[in-house]
Parts: structure tokens; sequence; C-alpha cells
């Protein structure tokens, strides 16, 4: 456990295991500190704001790596700056116009329906390894274009990687495995007749005067999309199932269905699945009467923000289905780099917690449930849901 009154440390493991009393103490009393030479964090939502609004000062390099730089074989989305970024990001956000989210979504449906129907009528269960856990793997590769056969292993070796985030370690034997898959994939599509199905056929067949990437490029920007959807949307998905339950606003839910984007919205706020991103100084910055020096890595912390009481009031920490503007929180990030994903994570969260809804009205917690975090720094959800399912 960590000392709630010491202000929060990202080098300290027991702080990333159990950040609230520590980001809530860094609030009150030291808005910016600076754990060691050359590392700031930043924890207002003031401080946050200004951060990322300023890309030009606060650089996208070092992103995911409190210490140093990736080695990476391509330059990832979420490391890049303008003007590469704009550019790549034009590219991928073809993928994500409202007409093809809509166009996914009986997918989308088939894939919720089908993890309900594993789970039991009745008895005691586990609801992330049991529900959960497969739903944003599957949507995000099927919306990528990947083939049914491959997603089971894809899952497994995206749960290993994630977990070991800031640091990945590019030489994880999963991390292999997976470039060699997607490699292989890709090395296959090309050879077919080129056509605009899918995001892989988007990497593969530039349009519009866009440059010809290589497989390498291709198969890091698929691994990105890979690794940016899945834990984060599970845990979106957990995150709000456990609140619903703790708070006892299930059953009520359940009879005021308009409500569960609401509730989806406010679960990203108050657990925010992402806890920091990283960002790099350019050059001097003055935050708030600080100097944060050039070339400091800065650990922007999105879940502090959106828990900080200046920002949203007093019970900044409790989670509420009737928060005015709940939507203005930053789980999403915001700025140039904002998450392209968003509206696919909120579609699928909200048909998740509707399908449960609908077969499990009466659902709660096991007695002897107790919320613990999950041992990877950057994310934000429990180990397990023990439920009762009646
Ligand atoms: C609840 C689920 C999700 C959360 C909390 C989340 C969070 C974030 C955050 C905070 C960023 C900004 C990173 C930064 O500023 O450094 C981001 C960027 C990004 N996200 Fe998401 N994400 C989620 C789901 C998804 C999904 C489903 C996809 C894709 C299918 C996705 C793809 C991306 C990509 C490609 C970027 C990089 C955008 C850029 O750098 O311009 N995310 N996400």
């Amino acid at each position: 456990m960590s000392d709630q009154h010491t202000p929060f440390n990202p080098l300290d493991a027991a702080h990333l295991d159990d950040p609230d009393g520590p980001l809530a103490a860094a609030r009150g009393r030291c808005p910016i500190s600076f754990p060691r030479p050359g590392l700031a964090c930043v924890v207002t939502e003031e401080g946050v704001q200004h951060v990322l609004g300023n890309p030009g000062i606060y650089s996208n390099r070092g992103n995911f790596a409190i210490d140093g730089e990736l080695e990476l074989p391509a330059q990832l989305i979420t490391m890049i700056d303008p003007p590469e970024h704009t550019r790549l990001r034009g590219r991928l956000l073809r993928w994500f116009a409202p007409a093809r989210l809509r166009a996914l979504r009986p997918e989308v449906e088939r894939i919720v329906a089908n993890a309900l129907s594993r789970l039991p009528a009745a008895g005691e269960v586990d609801l992330y390894e049991s529900y959960v856990r497969v739903i944003p793997a599957s949507v995000v590769f099927a919306f990528m274009g990947l083939p049914e056969h491959l997603w089971q292993d894809l899952e497994n070796w995206t749960e290993v990687i994630a977990g070991t985030m800031p640091e990945p370690l590019i030489d994880l034997p999963e991390m292999a495995k997976m470039i060699a898959t997607l490699t292989e994939l890709l090395e296959r599509r090309r050879a077919e007749p080129p056509a605009q199905r899918d995001v892989i056929d988007g990497l593969l067949h530039p349009q519009d005067g866009e440059l010809e990437l290589t497989d390498v490029e291709a198969v890091t920007h698929l691994m990105q999309l890979v690794l940016a959807a899945t834990d984060t949307t599970r845990s979106l998905i957990l995150n709000t199932l456990h609140s619903l339950l703790a708070t006892n606003q299930w059953q009520a839910l359940a009879q005021e269905r308009s409500k569960v984007p609401k509730a989806v919205e406010e679960s990203l706020r108050h657990d925010t699945p992402l806890q920091f991103v990283l960002r790099t100084t350019n050059r001097e910055d003055s935050l708030g009467g600080t100097v944060i020096p050039a070339e400091t890595k800065v650990l922007v912390s999105l879940q502090s923000a959106n828990r900080d009481e200046q920002a949203w009031g007093a019970d900044a920490g409790q989670f509420r289905l009737d928060r005015q503007a709940v939507s203005a929180h930053l789980a999403f990030g915001r700025g140039i780099h904002t998450c392209i994903g968003a509206p696919l994570a909120r579609m699928e969260s909200v048909l998740a917690i509707e399908a449960m809804l609908d077969s499990y009205p009466t659902l709660r917690l096991a007695d002897s449930y107790r919320w613990e975090k999950v041992r990877a720094p950057m994310m934000r959800r429990p180990t397990n849901l023990r439920v009762v399912l009646a």
C-alpha cells in the first residue's frame, strides 16, 4: 500500500499500484513535481490542458517510455509530431468515419452477443475473464480486417505486451510472434487485387498522394491500433460495471437505459483507463510559475486531471450519474493527439453494458469482492470482477 499523504511519485511502484491518495496529495501540495532531474509530473486539470494544448513545446517523442525513447522499427502515431503526425493521422482517420463505424455496429453486436452467450444463467463468475476480456480485442480485429482464426493468439500476445507498458519490451517472444503473424498476413493481402475494404487495405494501398508504406511501417501501425484499442476499452467496460455495482446504481440503470452513455462517460472520468501520457519539452516553459527546463520528460496525469476538485467540484472522487458536462473529461487526451478510437470505444462499451443489463438486471458484486488495481502501471481497472449472476 502507498502512503496516501505522500505526493504522487511515478518512480515508486506502490504509487502506481494505488495512485488515488498520492495524486490527491500532489494536487493539493505540488501540482508540478520533479521526482528526479529531467522528469516532471503534472497533475492538475489546468496543467494537463496546458501541456496537451501546446504540442510545439511538449513533443510526443519518447511517449510511452519514462526513461529515454523506445527503439521501434517504425514510428508510432502517438510518438511523432507534425508534419509527419498530421499525415499519418489523416490516413488513419478515414477508417474511423461515422459511416464506417455505423456499418461496423452489427458486427459489434454479434461479438457482444457471442460473449454473453458463454456466461451461465446463474452463479459466481469473474466478469473480466468470462465476458469483458474478449470483446474489445474481437472488435478491433474485425474493424481492421484480421481473419477470425488469428484472434485468440493476437489477443493473448496483446495482453502480455500491454502489461509491460510504459516500457514495452521489444524482445518479448509475444512481440516477435505478433510481428511475424501480421507481416505474413500483409504479404498475403499485398498479393490480392487492391480494394478499400478495411484498415489493412488503407495501409497497403495509398490514396490521393499518400506515401507508400513498407510492411514494417504497416505492421507497426496495425500493432499500435491493437494495443491502443484492447486493454483501454476492456478497462472502460470493466470499470463501468464495477462502479455501477459498487454504488448500487445497476438496478436503477436497468430501468433507465438512456443513462448508459452517461454512465460510460462518468466511468471514463472517475476511472481513467489510460492513467497518463508522456511528453518531452522542446524548450523551457513556465507552468503555473514553475519552470520546466528544455528536454524534460513530462508525465501528464489524465487520471488526476479528471479527479481535480478545482475542475470537478468537491465530489470529484464520487461516481455520479447526474454529473453535468461529464464528457469534458480528459480520458481520451486532448489536442492534436486526441484518441481517434473514442467513438468506437464508446459504442462497444455502451453495447456491452446494455447487453448485461438485458440479461442480468439483478447482477451484484460477490460478497467477498475487493477492488485491487491491475499491476500495469499505465492502466486502471480491477484485476478481476467477481459477481453473482442472477
Ligand atoms: C476506452 C478506450 C480508450 C482510451 C481510454 C483511449 C485513450 C487514448 C488517449 C489518452 C490517447 C492520447 C495519447 C496521447 O495524447 O499521447 C489516445 C490516442 C489514440 N488512440 Fe485511443 N483510447 C481508447 C480506445 C481506442 C481505440 C478503440 C482505438 C482504435 C481502434 C484507439 C486508437 C488510438 C490511436 C490511433 C491514438 C493516437 C492518436 C494520435 O496520436 O493522433 N484508441 N487514446
